[in-house]
């Protein structure tokens, strides 16, 4: 099994024997809050929304001590809240947070089966829990039959214009459903949809581990193992033979320096779409077709002007443009956020992109 050999992203567990203070209902928040701004561990125990009551006093303490009104003020103020939080800690044991009235997650059993007694930071433990409801519960995606049940740290869409354009898209295609690669497949919902509608097999990469765990779990004594195959690797991975639909939903978002992140899901570095319209070139069959889901997000907020399958169509000489289907995205909510009024020009967009014919005969 591949999966023995991959190792989960998972939060950094908190070896048990470090020092650390002590904090309930009745503790001192100034001290707690001098502690924790000292760089030390603070324990919660007996509840855990004695937790959440020191996470709301630190906040508050922040906002009554720093700026947090202008782009980097509150860059900073994340980033400080961040620091701290983190050294807000639960105890772990048998698979169980050691407070009362904490919420059941079932990742602590799935991500930890080594270890039995450990601290986790506060701010992970909650976002375990919010992974543990989407993956119990599964998620409605509008064009799949099923629930989508994301495993934890991968990602899974919470809008579907994107997804509508595609079965759109896909309802209208004529061409072969042999086979199909589908590059950062993350849980899975391109390569669903492929299989939904007629294609016989996906062969999916993704270089989050996290991917590759989850999918192969919940696929396993399906049918859908035999035809969603999959792989932990850069863009095409282990796949090699030509298909005649190349899928590929990249991040939106170029990585810059500044913002310093690393969710390969979301941001993408100046090498992803070169490597990928490279290795396209040699994956597709001469009839494919290569499908992009993009979005003019990265333009509209000004993080960049440049767009990088343009630039491909540009200046690449490898491919040509077949046709680019645009949709605009609903505004999030009635009361769009001062910061977000771009949310209205928002457009996501599907491109088709075909092999440039060859030109070797002119000569
Ligand atoms: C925006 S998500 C799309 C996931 C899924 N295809 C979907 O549409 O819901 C992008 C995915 O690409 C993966 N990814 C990013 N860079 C990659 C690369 N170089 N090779 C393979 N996968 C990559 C990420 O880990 C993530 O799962």
């Amino acid at each position: 099994m591949i999966n023995n050999l991959l190792q989960v992203n998972r939060p950094e567990p908190i070896k048990s024997g470090i020092e650390i203070g002590s904090f309930t209902r009745e503790s001192n928040i100034p001290e707690t809050i001098e502690a924790l701004l000292a760089g030390e561990y603070i324990l919660i125990e007996e509840f855990y929304s004695n937790g959440l009551y020191l996470l709301r006093e630190l906040t508050t303490y922040l906002k009554n001590n720093l700026p947090n009104e202008t782009f980097l003020e509150q860059r900073a103020f994340r980033a400080e809240f961040r620091k701290l939080s983190n050294l807000i800690l639960i105890h772990v044991k048998g698979n169980k947070l050691i407070v009362r009235k904490a919420p059941v997650i079932g990742w602590l059993e799935k991500l930890y089966p080594e270890l039995n007694d450990f601290f986790l930071p506060l701010p992970q433990i909650q976002g375990l829990n919010s992974a543990w409801q989407w993956y119990k519960n599964g998620i409605n995606i509008p064009v799949l039959r099923n629930k989508i049940h994301p495993y934890y740290g991968v990602y899974f869409p919470t809008r579907f214009e994107h997804l509508i354009l595609f079965d759109n898209w896909l309802k209208r295609y004529e061409g072969p459903k042999k086979t199909a690669n589908d590059i950062g497949i993350g849980s899975g919902v391109l390569s669903l949809m492929l299989v939904q509608h007629g294609f016989q097999k996906s062969f999916g990469t993704d270089i989050n581990p996290n991917a590759i765990i989850g999918l192969t779990a919940s696929m396993e004594g399906t049918k859908l193992a035999r035809k969603i195959e999959i792989d932990f690797g850069h863009l095409f991975g282990k796949w090699e033979k030509p298909t005649e639909l190349i899928v590929f939903n990249p991040p939106w978002l170029p990585t810059t320096q500044e913002m310093n992140r690393l969710d390969e899901a979301i941001y993408y570095n100046e090498q992803l779409f070169p490597d990928f319209f490279e290795a396209a070139q040699k994956h597709l069959l001469p009839e494919g077709k290569i499908v992009i889901l993009f979005s003019n997000l990265a333009q509209i907020t000004h993080v960049t002007t440049e767009h990088p399958i343009e630039k491909e169509l540009f200046s690449g000489g490898r491919f040509v443009l077949e046709k680019c289907l645009k949709k605009s995205v609903k505004e999030a909510s009635e009361k769009t956020n001062r910061n977000q009024h771009w949310r209205g020009e928002e457009e996501v967009e599907l491109w088709v992109l075909t092999l440039q014919p060859s030109n070797d005969v002119i000569s």
